[in-house]
């Protein structure tokens, strides 16, 4: 008899942790799992009241059901007992769940989410998509009911800013292409998109009061190599391509993004990457040549992509510009870029010079600081925030700026300690433009940001006040990213380890637990025909040299499970091939090898990427300083 009892609560432990196994990405503040489920069936009703948010929330979770299950449910705003999916605003204010949060409770008879906001209902709705078993979904075809496991949610964010940055100037992208984006940026609780309008390779978005920007400025001479290696445009070439926004199309995206909860933020880039307005009106740079817009070919230092900081006209130009920005977007920031202004032809530009004397500054710097000051007056007349990169602190911080800081996290602390606010996105942690895998198995770009390392970010630094930094980004240049596809496979599944480092809080981070619930979401993007990277299943190679100056070589995996097999024979590994175990530590390579092959399987089949590369390529990866 205590056998069978033993047995009988072994079982039971066993179907409750089966549940506690969810894919719920980023994981929730609290999850309480029980045992039991809700069955969804045709008769399940969404029950809401009359309240308009509440209604357009009960369509889209009806939507996202349609999706997943191949059904819509019935709607009522009457109050059922059973069967029913019921979305509740509280009518007293939930302190612990604040204004994004929300509860989502799970029993046999029924599924309540419960919140504050309306967009604390929006990510409840999310929540309760993702306890929607993958199995079931993979098979819709012979279904008709679908098991929700019982459990009980209460959830809220860590930060308050939670962003993705897509830069629309080096690569154009579609208004369909970025709604698709928001799309799945929404699923993992993202709420801001920065979108990257302006750089010397294109303009993108209508200034109605100066349209040579889109006319000229918005379509360069096509180009398709290397990016920074590309040929200039040559006489009498056609700028064909390109693209832009025209006001009513940001006005329809705008709306498009606030239905998920989705603010959008501009970014107009001065005083440098500028030259796309300065070839659309050349007045505007020291030198006032004409330039063209640049193909992704070297110019920096030559031609000149900096505004004149000390002419009035510039000024004039820009309040023109950010007039129809600022009343365009509802967003209370601007963007002002402010990064990598390349100062050499302000040095040579009688106007700047005079403006320093006249105003006491002392070097390009205090220009800079000069001219960010007077945007940040611009801007304040129109009831709008600066931000910029944070180049913006040099020569003297504008009075109420806010910074992002790229360049590491010692810009976002310098700001802190000045009681700016900050937006945390260091490129060590949030360029998700970086490699993710080895060089030799990834399109071409540079330095490397692995999705480990992602998982790794947080936003507050010890001694910093936490109160001033909003949050964090995770930026998306598009240099080398030609296509939407592409961009797909830069953003997931890094954004998934950026939007859990941002909601979920800091003592519930589990990166093996993570990587689970990534590739059961990267199921779940397959089926949405998003693109995404399996680069986190490959090898790692760490080439070193001996005293001697000889290559030596060791592999390691960001995950754990794999195992490592290679060859030096110019043949394909498999699992068949030399095996490689961490505790080798380095491995003999044997004269006259020229290659090394190297992949992962797991449990016997293969999994990573084949990495081919010859050891010439290993050995200048090594640094010598
Ligand atoms: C930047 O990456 N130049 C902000
Ligand atoms: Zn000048």
């Amino acid at each position: 008899m205590k056998r069978l009892q033993f047995i009988i609560v072994c079982l039971l432990i066993i179907s409750i942790n089966s549940y506690a196994q969810h894919r719920i990405l980023p994981e929730p503040v609290s999850a309480n799992w029980g045992s039991g489920s809700f069955f969804i069936n045709k008769q399940t009703t969404i029950v809401t009241t009359n309240n308009e948010e509440q209604k357009n929330l009960s369509a889209l979770l009806n939507s996202y059901l349609q999706q997943a299950i191949g059904y819509p449910l019935p709607q009522a705003n009457s109050r059922l007992a059973k069967n029913i999916i019921e979305l509740q605003m509280d009518k007293q204010y939930d302190t612990t769940i604040g204004d994004e949060g929300y509860r989502l409770t799970v029993s046999p008879q029924k599924i309540l989410i419960k919140a504050n906001k309306a967009s604390g209902l929006f990510y409840g709705i999310q929540t309760f998509v993702q306890l929607l078993p993958i199995e079931d979904l993979l098979s819709i075809k012979n279904k008709s009911t679908f098991k929700i496991p019982v459990v009980s949610i209460t959830d809220y964010p860590r930060f308050a800013w939670r962003g993705l940055m897509l830069d629309v100037s080096r690569h154009f992208f579609t208004i369909q292409e970025i709604k698709k984006m928001i799309d799945e940026m929404v699923h993992y609780k993202f709420n801001l998109l920065h979108l990257h309008l302006t750089d010397d390779q294109g303009w993108r978005i209508e200034i109605k009061s100066l349209p040579e920007l889109t006319k000229k400025g918005a379509w360069r001479v096509p180009r398709t190599g290397l990016w920074w290696d590309r040929q200039p445009p040559q006489p009498s070439e056609a700028a064909t391509d390109g693209g832009f926004y025209t006001q009513e199309e940001i006005k329809e995206l705008i709306k498009y993004a606030a239905e998920k909860k989705v603010q959008i933020m501009p970014e107009i880039d001065i005083p440098g990457h500028s030259l796309a307005a300065i070839a659309s009106y050349p007045y505007l740079s020291c030198t006032k040549l004409n330039y063209q817009v640049n193909p992704g070919s070297k110019f920096y230092g030559v031609d000149d992509d900096a505004l004149c900081a000390g002419n009035d006209s510039t000024y004039v130009f820009l309040e023109k510009v950010l007039s129809e920005i600022a009343a365009l977007f509802p967003f209370q920031y601007i963007h002002i870029g402010g990064d990598e202004c390349f100062k050499g032809f302000w040095k040579t530009c009688a106007v700047c010079q005079h403006c320093m004397k006249e105003n006491n500054l002392k070097n390009e710097n205090e220009l800079q600081s000069f001219f960010i000051k007077r945007v940040e007056k611009i801007l304040q007349s129109k009831g709008k925030k600066l931000m910029g990169w944070d180049e913006i602190l040099e020569g003297g911080f504008a009075p109420e700026a806010t910074v992002m800081s790229w360049r590491g996290m010692q810009g976002g602390i310098e700001a802190a300690e000045q009681k700016h606010h900050v937006v945390m996105s260091p490129t060590d942690y949030c360029y998700l433009d970086l490699y993710q895998g080895d060089p030799a198995a990834e399109p071409p770009t540079y330095s490397m940001l692995r999705l480990r390392d992602v998982y790794h970010f947080d936003p507050v630094p010890t001694a910093v006040d936490a109160n001033l930094i909003l949050g964090g980004q995770g930026n998306l240049w598009t240099e080398s990213v030609p296509t939407f596809r592409h961009a797909e496979y830069m953003l997931w599944p890094r954004a998934f380890a950026l939007a859990e480092v941002l909601w979920t809080a800091k003592e519930k981070l589990n990166l093996n637990d993570f990587i689970k619930r990534t590739e059961e979401n990267l199921k779940i993007l397959d089926r949405a025909n998003v693109n995404h990277a399996r680069s986190f299943y490959d090898a790692i190679i760490i080439p070193t040299k001996d005293a001697k100056g000889s290559l030596q070589l060791e592999f390691d995996t960001e995950i754990d499970g794999l195992e490592i097999y290679y060859s030096f024979d110019n043949t394909f590994p498999d699992q068949f091939s030399s095996h490689y175990n961490k505790a080798d530590g380095k491995i003999n390579i044997p004269k006259d090898a020229e290659t090394l092959r190297v992949i992962t399987f797991r449990q016997g089949k293969p999994i990573g990427k084949m990495i081919t590369v010859p050891l010439a390529d290993l050995e200048k990866r090594v640094k010598t300083d």
